[in-house]
């Protein structure tokens, strides 16, 4: 296993490129089962956890090949219907082959993808939906099994106690492109990355409307077609970015950027006093004013992303004054503390809140990542920390950051791997 070593402290200076969405990509990886015709998908990030959903794809029956940033799903029919734990234990996201397995098939059988260490992480909502749309459903020695002589459009409430679920709305979406009649899910996720998935769907031939807002209304068709699309960027990737370009005092130009997607982001960091000036499809960060702290409540979009709460805290980390965090999709996704803690940050967590008192700066330290976006508020908290920081378990970052540590060292950061 490898672990990422950090000597800190360099401030970042130069362009770097945004990669494609991870959380994008995964979903409509999936939709491509909607279909036997050939789908091609570019801007593909070349990640973890891209690659395990094209293992997935290709137990299930399709041929799909990946070569730079491309990926060609081809000739393969879906022809099997059962996504097992070994490959859907790897990662979450594989969970969402259930609505276009069902869709296609009209029957799945798909592994149960279990907690994580941010949280439960519960399947309900997405059984309730599919359940709405006529599957028979039931659990069988860790598998959903799912089953429907004929799928049938309906109107569905998809909120749970966190609000909307992302994966829960795409998976229903999935399954009611070829129901028979209208699908409304109603306090569905907003985000762009669902948004995206809709937008592959109807170059498929889906009629889908209201997606981007919490009410989708969806129009079943008899077919889907094959179909070509390029993924949105990484909008957690440009926050991230963002970050280490403030956090180390740099000047940092982040290309590929959807400005509209980063609005809460850049609200807070406005009001925190960073300095982000925008160009066509580009950031330019400069880090050289000194920042406030500020509050941050993670939300649903279009409110903070629960997928920036660790890095944010790491510059609050280092920001004088105290900033209360408040995690309201994953009141457990709290592991990056402890690790910032033993690097010198002054952070309490109190229940679903983190109160954080900024200090001068941070020191290195030996540290664990627990989870990809923990793992990335490490990454943050090492480049800006006096002497030597080393991440373990840096399998995390891998499976959502493409190349980060070629795009770090190109802005001039101070980063290498070793053997543990
Ligand atoms: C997606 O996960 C993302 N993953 C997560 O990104 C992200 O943190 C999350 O959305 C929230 O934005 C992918 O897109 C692959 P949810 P998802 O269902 O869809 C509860 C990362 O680091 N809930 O929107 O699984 C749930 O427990 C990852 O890139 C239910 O109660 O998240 C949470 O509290 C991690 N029942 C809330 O809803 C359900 O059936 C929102 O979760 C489903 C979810």
């Amino acid at each position: 296993m490898d672990k990422l070593v950090i000597e800190g402290g360099a401030r970042l200076k130069g362009e770097v490129t945004v990669s494609g969405a991870k959380n994008a990509v995964l979903p409509i990886l999936a939709a491509t089962l909607l279909t036997d015709e050939p789908c091609i998908i570019k801007g593909v990030p070349n990640l973890r956890d891209t690659n395990s959903m094209l293992k997935i794809l290709r137990s299930l029956g399709k041929i799909a090949e990946f070569d730079k940033g491309r990926v060609s799903v081809t000739a393969g029919k879906t022809s099997n219907y059962i996504a097992e734990y070994k490959l859907v234990s790897t990662m979450r996201a594989s969970f969402c082959v259930l609505g276009p397995l069902l869709g296609k098939l009209k029957k799945a059988k798909v592994s149960l993808p279990g907690g994580c260490v941010i949280g439960v992480r519960p399947v309900d909502l997405h059984l309730k939906g599919i359940r709405a749309l006529g599957a028979d459903i039931s659990i069988d020695a860790g598998y959903v099994v799912a089953a429907a002589s004929k799928l049938r459009g309906t109107y569905i409430y998809l909120g749970g106690v966190y609000g909307s679920s992302v994966l829960a709305t795409d998976n229903v979406m999935m399954a009611a492109v070829l129901a028979s009649g209208k699908t409304v899910i109603e306090s569905a996720a907003c985000e762009p990355e669902v948004v995206d998935l809709a937008e592959f769907l109807i170059k498929m031939g889906a009629k889908i409307k209201g997606h981007g807002t919490p009410v989708i209304e969806i129009e079943g068709v008899k077919h889907l077609h094959g179909a070509v699309h390029t993924i949105i960027p990484d909008r957690i990737e440009a926050g991230t970015l963002i970050l280490a370009a403030l956090i180390t005092g740099g000047d940092v130009l982040v290309k590929n950027v959807h400005y509209q997607h980063l609005g809460a982001l850049i609200d807070k960091l406005s009001e925190a006093g960073a300095h982000i000036e925008r160009t066509d499809a580009a950031l330019r960060v400069k880090g050289n004013k000194k920042l406030r702290s500020v509050n941050i409540t993670t939300l649903p979009y279009p409110g903070f992303p629960t997928d920036m709460q660790a890095q944010m805290m790491s510059l609050m980390a280092v920001t004088e004054g105290i900033s209360v965090i408040t995690e309201k999709i994953y009141p457990d996704r709290f592991m990056h503390v402890s690790e910032l803690n033993r690097m010198g940050a002054h952070i309490q967590r109190e229940g679903p809140h983190a109160i954080v008192e900024g200090i001068k700066s941070l020191s290195g330290a030996p540290v664990m990542a627990s989870d990809l976006r923990a793992s990335a508020g490490l990454v943050l908290a090492g480049l800006s920390a006096r002497g030597k920081t080393s991440i373990s378990r840096i399998y995390h970052l891998e499976r959502g950051y493409e190349l980060i540590e070629e795009k770090l060292v190109n802005l001039g950061a101070k980063v290498w791997r070793e053997k543990e």
